[in-house]
Formats: structure tokens, sequence, C-alpha cells
């Protein structure tokens, strides 16, 4: 095996693959709520955010693409394998579960990743593709999105996936600056801290959305 495949093969090794991707996909994710912050700068700011996302320069969009799609994949990956192998070292769950001190967010890390990854694919086909909207418009993406969050149930699967991401952007960057090295041992590390803010600024940004659409401040 080489030294890659060795790297791999340790739980140490996949936790920094889980840290690096993490810290990848946290950067799409920041960038993408900003962006689309210009939605409530009207129809034609937001449709050149969109061009630039998908048409403006191709070889760009598919380094991109090419680049969030085997994080996605890594990440995964090294989170289902570390989660197996968690689970064949105690084969016999706790008789009492207390968890003394994991928080919430470290709890949902699993089956929230799981709706976060539902929540992609639907995602991808919704704004993207078109395949699962309405009224799809290649090139009218503020309206798109303006139809889309009208329909109840559909701001409401996105408002929740936005309260999960939230929740594991806060566990994933604490527990991602501890693997990687930048966490220093105190009893309310700055890390934490700005794990919160970060995590709150995102989902609020994004949710802000699906919120003034279904709620009628955007027509
Ligand atoms: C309310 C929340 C969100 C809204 C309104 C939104 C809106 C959009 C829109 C309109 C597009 C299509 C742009 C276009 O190509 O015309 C898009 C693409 C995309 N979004 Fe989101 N987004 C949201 C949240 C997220 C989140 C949380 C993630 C990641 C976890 C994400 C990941 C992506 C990806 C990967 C693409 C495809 C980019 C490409 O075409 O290469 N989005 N989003």
């Amino acid at each position: 095996m080489g030294a890659l495949g060795k790297f791999w093969e340790s739980s140490v090794g996949k936790k920094i693959v889980m840290g690096v991707t993490g810290v990848i996909l946290v950067g799409f994710v920041i960038g993408h709520m900003a962006g689309n912050l210009q939605f409530f700068a009207g129809a034609d700011r937001y449709n050149a955010y969109a061009r630039l996302l998908k048409h403006d320069i191709i070889e760009l969009t598919w380094i991109v693409r090419g680049t969030l799609i085997v994080s996605v994949i890594l990440h995964v990956t090294a989170a289902y394998q570390l989660t197996m192998r968690n689970r064949a070292a105690r084969p016999a769950d706790y008789a009492l579960r207390e968890p003394q001190v994991s928080t919430y967010a470290s709890r949902t890390m699993r089956w929230g990743g799981v709706y976060l990854l539902v929540f992609l694919l639907y995602h991808i086909g919704h704004f993207t593709t078109g395949w699962f909207h309405p009224a799809f418009s290649e090139t009218g993406t503020w309206g798109n999105v303006a139809i889309a969050f009208k329909s109840v149930p559909v701001a409401l699967f996105y408002l929740g996936a936005m309260a999960l991401l939230a929740l594991h952007l806060y566990h994933g960057i604490w527990a991602c600056a501890r693997t990687l090295g930048f966490a220093r041992p105190s009893a309310n590390p700055l890390q934490r801290r700005i794990a919160l803010v970060l995590a709150i600024v995102v989902s609020v940004g994004f949710s802000l959305l699906p919120l003034s659409v279904v709620l009628g401040f955007v027509r």
C-alpha cells in the first residue's frame, strides 16, 4: 500500500480528509450565501450572480463543480467509514446513553448530514437543472426562486435544511479546528464562538430567501 493509501486507511487520515474537504465546502457555502443575498437587490443582479455560477466561464464552473463533487464524496465516505469503525469498536451500545459533553449539534451530525445530502440532490434538480421545478426558466433564476418558495412545503423543506446546516456547521467547524490543530485548550475557546457566529450568519442569510417569499414580503 502506498503512503496515500496508508494515510486514507488510518482514522486520523480520514479525520484530516473530513477537515480539509469541510473547509472547502464551508468556503463555497459562505460565498453562495453572500451571492444569494443579491436576491434582495432585484432580478438583474441576482440573475447575473446565477450566470456567474453556471455559464459565464464554463471551464471555471466545471473546476468548481469538480472540486465540490470530489469534496462531498470524500467527506461523506470518510464520515461513513469512521462511524462504522466506531460501531465495530463498541458493538453493544451503552445500556443508558446520557451524553456528558456532546452537544445537540454533535449528536445530529449523522442524520443531519444525510438530510443535507438529500437536500443537495433535490436542490440541484430544483434550481440548476429545473427537473423538480414547476415553471423553470434557464435565464430567469430570480423568478425560479420567487416561484419555488411560494409553496409552503418547499419553503419548509429548505428552512429545515438551513436549521440542520447551522448545527452541522457549528459542530463541524469546531471539530475541524481541533482535527487540523488550530484549537487551543480553553473552557470557552475562540474557535467555538467563531463556529457559532458563522453557523448563524450562514443559515439565517440563506433562510431570508424562503422566509421573505413565503411570508409575502417578496412577490
Ligand atoms: C435558501 C437557500 C438556497 C438558495 C435560495 C439557493 C439558490 C441556488 C440557485 C438559484 C442555484 C442555481 C443557480 C443557477 O445555476 O442558475 C443554486 C445552485 C447551487 N446551490 Fe444553492 N441555494 C441555497 C442553499 C444552498 C446550500 C445550503 C448549498 C450547499 C449545501 C447549496 C449548493 C448549491 C450548489 C452546489 C449549486 C450548483 C452550482 C452549479 O451549478 O455548479 N445551495 N443555488
